[in-house]
């Protein structure tokens, strides 16, 4: 017992390996996808190597990217290693990990013999991996008996969740590790997923060994799952490829909807406190505007912005993150004078110390806010420190800062973050807002 409990409390040293992604391999027919190639005599390898023996030896996992986020990835065909994932995230093991493959002749060395057809893989999810592998998309299999995979992957379901990443490095190091990898997003349980190598270690450091560092995340937000074995088909999780994308391939025409987001559970109210921080969220408490683009709003309503302008000024002052995609003009209107109630104006005093927002092309932009109260007293108060980020108009940019802009606004210990929602319809919108509902503990419909 004694020694026991001196090794988990061991903390190990985590260090991030930069990796060079030029020239990781490819695939020797990039139309069957056959075998995934990695080239002999390469210096960038070298990491990969690091990493692949220790997935091979360890029961320790390693931090890697993929195009949507960075994942944590172990041996999926041992016990001890899968284990390590929910270890070191602390996540619950009753939730199914992702397998990672290299190539087809992996997968359907995971899916055994079908009598009935020439191809394990069944026939459903053709076209969908010749149009979109390796790409963000999660497909559902049969998970044969005898079982290859170790039984904590797949939580006792009769099914596992595949996917091949477009990430040359993600590849190259399932490769060198000869077996698929199992992979959760490689943050700490409840918290945003990691899109840097630095995410990963602000969550993970001390309880892995390595994380390999590719750079930022291109997609920003997980893949998209599907399962294929039922029918209609349905599309359980939104994700990095959208669900117009998926309805163009045969037999997909007729996919539905197989979640449910918190805006059609229909709440306004505030959660009930057990449904809180759960998922993708920061420690500061998120209030969602939906459907910003239909009213046209061009920042808070005048209610919330009052609500924190008639704070009592004799707390400490707080910090107020707003994260803005296309319609709030900056500061999300706190900087919109001449309202008629002397109440109302409040000004914004801008700080010169524009930062960049890290794997992004974003700037933090620091503020005051400073209210002159009763003009006729002519009161100025200091009321809150902004601070602002703008994700830009397009969806795929809204989708690859928005857990950047989340994480960030938490080290900067903002109290709260204001954020403004985008319509859903369509493309990887419907992932963007899917993470932002379960992120939020306020969602206004504004
Ligand atoms: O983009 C991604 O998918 C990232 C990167 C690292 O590849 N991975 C990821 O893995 O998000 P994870 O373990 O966090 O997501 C697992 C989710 C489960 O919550 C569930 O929604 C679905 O995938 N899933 C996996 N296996 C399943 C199964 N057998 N049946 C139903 N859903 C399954
Ligand atoms: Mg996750």
């Amino acid at each position: 017992m004694g020694s026991n409990s001196t090794r988990e409390a061991a903390v190990l040293k985590t260090r991030i390996l930069p990796v060079n992604t030029n020239d990781l391999g490819v695939f020797k027919d990039k139309a069957t996808l056959e075998e995934w190639d990695v080239p002999t005599k390469t210096e960038n390898l070298k990491p990969l190597q690091e990493a692949a023996k220790e997935l091979k030896t360890s029961s320790i996992p390693v931090g890697f990217p993929t195009e949507t986020v960075y994942g944590l990835g172990a041996d999926a065909t041992r016990s001890e290693a899968v284990k390590g994932i929910y270890k070191a995230k602390g996540r619950p093991s009753d939730n199914p990990l992702i397998i990672h493959v290299c190539d087809l002749t992996m997968l359907r060395s995971l899916l055994g013999k079908n009598e009935s057809a020439a191809d394990p893989i069944p026939e459903i999810y053709r076209d969908l991996i010749k149009k979109f592998w390796p790409g963000p998309l999660t497909i559902l299999l049969p998970n044969p008996t005898p079982r290859v995979l170790a039984p904590e992957v797949t939580a006792g379901l009769e099914t596992f969740g595949a996917r091949m990443p477009d990430s040359p490095l993600a590849l190259s190091l399932i490769k060198l590790a000869g077996v698929p990898l199992a992979a959760p997003s490689a943050n700490a349980s409840t918290k945003p997923s990691p899109t840097t190598a630095e995410h990963v270690r602000h969550d993970l450091d001390g309880k892995i060994e390595l994380i390999l560092d590719g750079g930022a995340c291109q997609v920003g937000v997980e893949s998209t799952v599907v399962d294929g074995l039922c029918d209609p088909p349905v599309l359980l999780r939104p994700g990095g490829l959208s669900i117009d994308r998926i309805k163009e391939c045969a037999g997909w025409e007729n996919v539905v909807k197989g979640y449910k987001d918190q805006s059609e559970l229909g709440s306004k109210a505030p959660r009930a406190p057990g449904m809180k921080y759960k998922h993708y969220s920061p420690k500061a408490k998120v209030i969602l505007y939906e459907n910003t683009s239909q009213t046209s709003l061009t920042g808070l309503p005048l209610e919330a912005r009052r609500a924190i302008l008639q704070k009592d000024n004799s707390s400490p002052i707080p910090t107020i993150g707003i994260v803005s995609t296309r319609n709030w003009v900056k500061w999300a209107g706190f900087n919109a004078r001449g309202a008629r109630n002397s109440d109302d104006v409040s000004v914004v005093t801008l700080s010169d110390l524009d930062e960049p927002l890290e794997g992004t092309s974003c700037q933090l932009e620091f503020g005051k806010l400073i209210w002159a109260g009763n003009l006729s007293k002519a009161t100025i108060n200091h009321v809150a420190n902004l601070i602002g980020i703008s994700l830009g108009n397009d969806t795929k940019d809204i989708a690859h800062g928005l857990f950047s802009a989340l994480r960030e606004l938490d080290k900067r210990n903002v109290d709260v973050i204001y954020v403004e929602g985008i319509d859903d319809e369509g493309d990887i919108a419907a992932a963007v807002m899917n993470r932002l509902r379960k992120a939020a503990s306020v969602i206004e419909n504004s």
